[in-house]
């Protein structure tokens, strides 16, 4: 079999995401091209049994390469089996799952698919106080960090609510 595998990241929580479900899918003897959607130019899809689409969510929203890889693909990926993942916060709490698997993951697959996707994977995301990004991070995490103290969570750690065993289980089920 062989597998694509596109991701869109910002922080770089999907990059290291994408490149487990790749290591997971060549242990099982998969062929895997892993690729960043960003300036992703003409694709050749019709290469691959699998296309595996992700993205990490910034207010709401996927990463333009990686819609833009599903809109300039729309055609082709309607005969190639395709999964979706996105890494997001609100995967971290359980009463948030079910929101964020809609607007995250079946939204964007019906505006982006023709076809329903084999899968859907919504992953945690990382609390690191030591990474140091643009404003828009800074207030972020100022808030997550105070919902956070509110549960009792050190802060000065970083945390990691990725659960890599569900993941690497996503990968090894595709
Ligand atoms: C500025 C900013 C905005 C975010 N917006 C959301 C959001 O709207 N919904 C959500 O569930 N998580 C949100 N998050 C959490 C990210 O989705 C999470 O950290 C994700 O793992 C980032 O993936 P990436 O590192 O691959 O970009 C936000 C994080 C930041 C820093």
């Amino acid at each position: 079999m062989k597998a694509l595998i596109v991701y869109g990241t910002r922080y770089g929580t999907a990059a290291e995401i994408a490149e487990e479900i790749g290591c997971v899918m060549k242990n099982d003897g998969a062929e895997v091209d892993l690729v960043d959607s960003k300036g992703l130019k003409d694709f050749d899809v019709s290469l691959y049994d699998l296309v595996v689409v992700g993205s990490g969510i910034k207010i709401g929203k996927w990463t333009k390469g990686s819609l833009k890889f599903l809109k300039d693909n729309k055609s082709a990926l309607s005969e190639r089996n395709v999964a979706l993942f996105v890494t997001c916060g609100a995967a971290n709490e359980e009463d948030k799952k079910d929101e964020a698997r809609k607007n995250y993951l079946k939204k964007v697959a019906q505006e982006n698919l023709i076809n329903e996707p084999v899968a859907m994977g919504l992953f945690g995301s990382v609390y690191d106080p030591e990474i140091k990004q643009g404003l828009m991070y800074k207030v972020t995490m100022k808030f997550i960090k105070k919902e956070l103290e509110k549960q009792g969570i050190d802060t000065s750690k970083r945390h990691d609510y990725r659960d890599w065993d569900e993941i690497r289980a996503w990968a090894h089920d595709l």
